[in-house]
């Protein structure tokens, strides 16, 4: 094979096996809505991930899970290492990152924002690695829209909150009051939402589910200018993806929960990493980057799974880094028919 060969083989794999993995999230999410309000996350969690693990499966990729959801909380996550996949040998070799559920508090008590989600990219060798693993449990993230990253402006973790949305309301034509900035609603978020409260600008406060916060600013539309505040590793990653393929910002920085964890980043091999600013494409970089995301409760980026009569209706978003094409899919699953393989007991079940 000629090298012109082999730089086509990913891009085209990358135009086609989005919509496999759609069907991933779909069935993610038609779980997991069966599970819509009963109280339970981790049973909601494992639902959606026996779901998407049989989907993936079903897919003919050499697929490998670098970044997994399911340390945190200890949740039953597709878990790192993990292969996924029919694995024939000379299908393409797909590295995920993956997360059934974010927002598994608001499925449990049937709440808006929770989403199924998943980032891929098609690597050329067993050892590539696009999807970067951030040793920290958090980061700190600050993201924003394509308007402000063409702008060209330089926009720093460190600087005064009021320095930065000043910056960001010039570019997109605000007055810093009308700027609307997205945060989780966390204790230790308190210096900067009176930050915010205090410059004047309009604050959204989530309860979870910060990957679809982080990409908010970056879509068309958006309601949201700014995301910020420290979330997930995990989900920075998956949001850095989103993020790329709308041509948006997001800068991440570890940042360590307490003492030991500080201690433990310190000693291991990514303690010159520590004071590092993160782009999106350090975190996913390459242009073969796939982003695919189902609702299962409604939120502004997607509306969730909801059921009439025979039929179940489910709402998802495709994005592709090479071209930034973003397409909406809406699907219709007729419940007297439909089914979906568990990867548990590799059976069909109904819905
Ligand atoms: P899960 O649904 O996977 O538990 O994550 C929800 C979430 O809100 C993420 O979106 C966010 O990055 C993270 O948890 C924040 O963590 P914490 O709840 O510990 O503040």
């Amino acid at each position: 094979m000629d090298n012109q060969e082999n730089q086509h083989i990913p891009h085209t794999v990358a135009r086609t096996i989005g919509f496999d993995l759609v069907r991933a999230v779909e069935a993610a999410s038609l779980r997991a809505y069966r599970w819509l309000g009963c109280g339970d996350k981790l049973a909601a969690d494992e639902a959606a991930t026996d779901a998407m693990r049989g989907m993936l499966n079903l897919i003919d990729m050499q697929g490998l899970c670098v970044i997994g959801e399911g340390i945190k909380d200890e949740a039953p996550g597709i878990f790192r290492n993990e292969k996924l996949g029919l694995g024939t040998s000379n299908s393409p070799r797909v590295n995920f990152a993956i997360d059934p559920i974010d927002g598994t508090r608001l499925t449990a008590k049937g709440l808006p924002g929770a989403i199924s989600v998943l980032a891929a990219t098609v690597v050329s060798a067993e050892s590539e690695r696009v999807l970067i693993e951030l040793p920290s449990f958090y980061c700190y993230k600050l993201a924003y829209g394509p308007a402000v990253r063409e702008a060209g402006i330089s926009l720093e973790l460190d600087a005064p909150l009021e320095e930065t949305l000043s910056k960001i309301a010039a570019c997109l034509d605000k007055r810093v009051e009308d700027l609307v900035v997205g945060l989780l609603d966390r204790d230790r978020h308190e210096k900067e939402i009176a930050a915010v409260r205090k410059l004047g600008a309009r604050i959204r406060l989530i309860g979870d589910g910060d990957v679809a916060m982080a990409i908010a600013p970056s879509m068309l539309n958006s309601t949201v200018d700014v995301y910020l505040g420290v979330g997930g590793s995990p989900e920075a990653v998956i949001a850095a993806a989103a993020i790329k393929c709308l041509g948006g910002e997001m800068l991440v920085r570890m940042w360590p929960r307490d003492d030991a964890e500080l201690q433990e980043l310190k000693d291991s091999a990514w303690s010159q990493n520590l004071d590092q600013v993160y782009s999106c494409d350090d975190l996913a970089s390459g242009e073969d980057i796939i982003f695919v995301s189902c609702g299962i409760s409604d939120s502004p980026m997607l509306d969730g799974v909801s059921v009439r009569g025979q039929h179940a209706y489910t709402h998802s978003i495709l994005m592709q880094a090479t071209f930034r094409t973003v397409r909406y899919v809406e699907a219709i699953h007729d419940l007297s028919r439909k089914t979906i393989r568990l990867a548990s007991d590799e059976q069909e079940h109904r819905l």
